[in-house]
């Protein structure tokens, strides 16, 4: 895999934790320079350093991505420091569940905003860039949610559908510039994901869920490199992985 990893330069949105510092750590390993955004600038700085230190190559970006200046300047930040960009991979997310009468509009309004504006904004900053380049492979994090809604579930559902749809628009619109697209759908993995879902009741059954069901964050780590090491005329554009004993 190493091959068509090393010396790719990738950014990765929500790197803090969960998947993004998954895929970070992994990528890094392998060669890769990679670009940390998030906003929580503690974790990804010392991520950062770790992998420095490491002899790996890497840069910290503070980045909200509901903030389309901010996503601008860490990919702008990445090919300041690397020279180019190889690979977006628009991870942050967060996961809020609840019944749509408990009307939790804030929350609606901010899950739409990081899990769909935010990769909109990730295409929008890294875009031009792959276009001058004539390639890049955006790599985008939908969810088995992004397949099947149930109850509680329609808002975070709606959006991981959305990013499938954008990512089969953005793969149909980018052929001209040989970039490749991407879309991976965990089922549950364990991360700090279950920490959003801030409805008790609905909190109590994903944290059970998870508890039970949910597996390294390598699986995820170990699908992203798997769709980048492929020659540059194969294009992986949908992996969808569960824990093997996860039913829905
Ligand atoms: N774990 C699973 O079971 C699972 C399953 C399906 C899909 N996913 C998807 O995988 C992605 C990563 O989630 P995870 O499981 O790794 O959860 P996580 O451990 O909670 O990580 C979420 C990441 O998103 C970042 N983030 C949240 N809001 C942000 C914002 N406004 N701006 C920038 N970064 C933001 C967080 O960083 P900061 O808080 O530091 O900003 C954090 O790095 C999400 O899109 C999620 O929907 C996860």
């Amino acid at each position: 895999m190493t091959q068509g990893i090393k010396d790719k330069v990738i950014v990765i949105t929500g790197a803090s934790s969960g998947l993004g510092e998954a895929a970070a750590r992994a990528l890094a390993a392998q060669g890769a320079s990679v670009a940390l955004g998030a906003r929580r600038v503690d974790r990804i700085q010392s991520l950062a350093h770790e992998l420095t230190r490491a002899g790996c190559k890497a840069i910290a970006v503070t980045t909200d991505v509901t903030d389309r200046t901010q996503v601008k300047k860490l990919v702008d930040s990445a090919v300041q420091a690397f020279g180019r960009i190889d690979v977006m991979i628009n991870n942050a997310g967060l996961m809020p569940q609840s019944l749509l009468e408990r009307l939790k509009i804030d929350e609606w309004d901010r899950t739409i905003d990081v899990n769909l504006k935010g990769v909109l904004y990730g295409i929008a900053a890294a875009l031009p860039y792959m276009q001058r380049q004539k390639s890049g492979h955006f790599i985008n994090v939908s969810s088995v949610a992004g397949h099947k809604v149930g109850p509680g579930t329609a808002v975070y559902a709606a959006t991981k559908f959305g990013v499938r749809a954008l990512s089969e628009g953005l793969r149909q619109e980018v052929k001209p510039y040989n970039i490749r697209t991407t879309v991976i759908s965990p089922g549950a993995v364990a991360t700090e994901l279950p920490d959003s879902v801030t409805d008790p009741d609905a909190g109590a059954r994903v944290r059970k869920f998870y508890a039970e069901q949910a597996i390294s964050a390598d699986s995820f780590a170990r699908a992203v490199a798997f769709a980048i090491c492929q020659p540059d005329d194969v294009d992986i554009n949908e992996i969808l992985f569960r824990p093997t004993r996860q039913e829905v």
